[in-house]
């Protein structure tokens, strides 16, 4: 069977100005925090994250005595790192593991393998009072607004969990004015009253409840939020509303943010680097300029071919791939691109290529690069 790729969800060519794709321009007066010109100066700075040779299997179980049967290889030997106040920007099919790696980062998912290091300290080895006081610093804004927030708590409640598990003599935030305060303050960076604290979540929009899980990752003061697709679930309308939020809220905050989204036009509007992955491996990661100038992996190229260009007019390369993507559970030997890729060579199913840096700071893992092939 012969399948083109389309980047996930949007799939079903629909008019450019009814999908995601067709992100309208940032209004003049929310723009200046998008411009990449002006978020290029961070490149130059120091990791906050870095991850290690990151691994997150599941465990399958079957049969009558439910033994273990194989593993998921959701996130399969991934190191990567992200730069103070830059936005890192991961894409990928739905399935590929981006998701796995955000949660795993923060140790929502725990790690099969691999390091995680946030500002010099490694994530793994906390336990009880360190490991609460560094999810203080690294939260996480998730894809859907209404089934992460509870439907039975109040606002002032839902925000202030968290704020509750995190008081301490310092922040006073055992004290329920404090913690109001708090959560009024975060409300107003967001875009919402203070008021809104004691309404319920199914009485706001879906925009707005996406401002108000921003607000919860907010209130606590993070230094470095995971945003999992935070706008896929929002209206095309929306949609860029809460994307200028969140650029916004990057430069007041000083945030750094590992932003995960299967919508390129997305990723490319918020991030300074992009980092492509397939099946649990990081297949190419580079600036979003020189990506956009040169896609070196056939993953990356067929991805963006398969997306709607910007320009209507733009000349675009065409790559279509074969077949269905693989099951992370039995992934292919070698490269795990190999049984889709147009660009195939015998080496590419024996041995699996690294990722390699191929100019400074553009790194892909392909046997067409490197070792003289190509
Ligand atoms: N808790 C889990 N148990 C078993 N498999 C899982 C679990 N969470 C995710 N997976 C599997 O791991 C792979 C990666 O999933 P995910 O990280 O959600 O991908 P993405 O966010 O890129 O869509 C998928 O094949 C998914 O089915
Ligand atoms: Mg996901």
């Amino acid at each position: 069977m012969t399948e083109p790729l389309v980047p996930a969800a949007d799939a079903g060519a629909a008019p450019p100005k009814s999908t995601p794709e067709a992100l309208p321009p940032p209004a003049a007066e929310a723009a200046p925090t998008a411009a990449p010109a002006e978020r290029a100066g961070r490149n130059g700075s120091q990791p906050l994250l870095q991850i290690e040779h990151l691994k997150t299997y599941f465990p399958i179980f079957g049969g009558i005595f439910r033994r273990k049967v194989g593993d998921v290889y959701a996130v399969d030997d991934v190191s990567l790192e992200v730069k103070k106040g830059e936005t890192l920007g991961l894409v990928g099919e739905s399935g590929c593991g981006k998701t796995t790696l955000g949660r795993s980062v923060l140790r929502l998912t725990e790690p099969t393998a691999g390091r995680v290091v946030f500002d010099g300290i490694d994530v793994a080895g906390l336990k009880g009072d360190r490991l609460q006081k560094m999810r203080r610093r690294m939260q996480i804004v998730f894809q859907d607004p209404m089934s992460s927030l509870n439907p039975r708590m109040p606002i002032s409640d839902i925000i202030g969990e968290g704020l509750l598990a995190q008081a301490d003599k310092e922040n006073g935030w055992a004290k329920r004015d404090l913690r109001d305060k708090r959560v009024g303050d975060s409300l107003e960076s967001v875009g919402l009253r203070r008021e809104y604290s004691r309404r319920y979540p199914h009485e706001f929009s879906g925009g707005q409840r996406q401002r108000i899980g921003i607000a919860r990752a907010l209130a606590l003061q993070p230094d470095f939020i995971v945003c999992d697709e935070p706008v896929s679930a929002l209206d095309v309308s929306i949609q860029s509303q809460v994307l200028n939020l969140l650029l916004d809220l990057r430069e007041e905050f000083e945030l750094t943010y590992l932003f995960i989204a299967h919508n390129l036009s997305v990723v490319e509007y918020v991030s300074d680097r992009v980092g492509v992955m397939y099946l649990g491996k990081l297949v190419e990661v580079a600036d979003l300029a020189a990506l956009a100038a040169n896609r070196l992996h056939p993953y990356t190229r067929a991805l963006f071919s398969a997306a709607l260009p910007a320009d209507p007019e733009a000349v675009q390369e065409e790559v279509i791939l074969a077949g269905e993507v693989p099951s992370p559970l039995n992934p292919p030997p070698g490269c795990r691109f190999h049984t889709r890729c147009p660009e195939v060579m015998p080496r590419c199913s024996a041995v699996e290529p690294s990722l390699t840096e191929v100019r400074p700071g553009h790194r892909v893992a392909c046997h067409l690069y490197g070792d003289g092939v190509h």
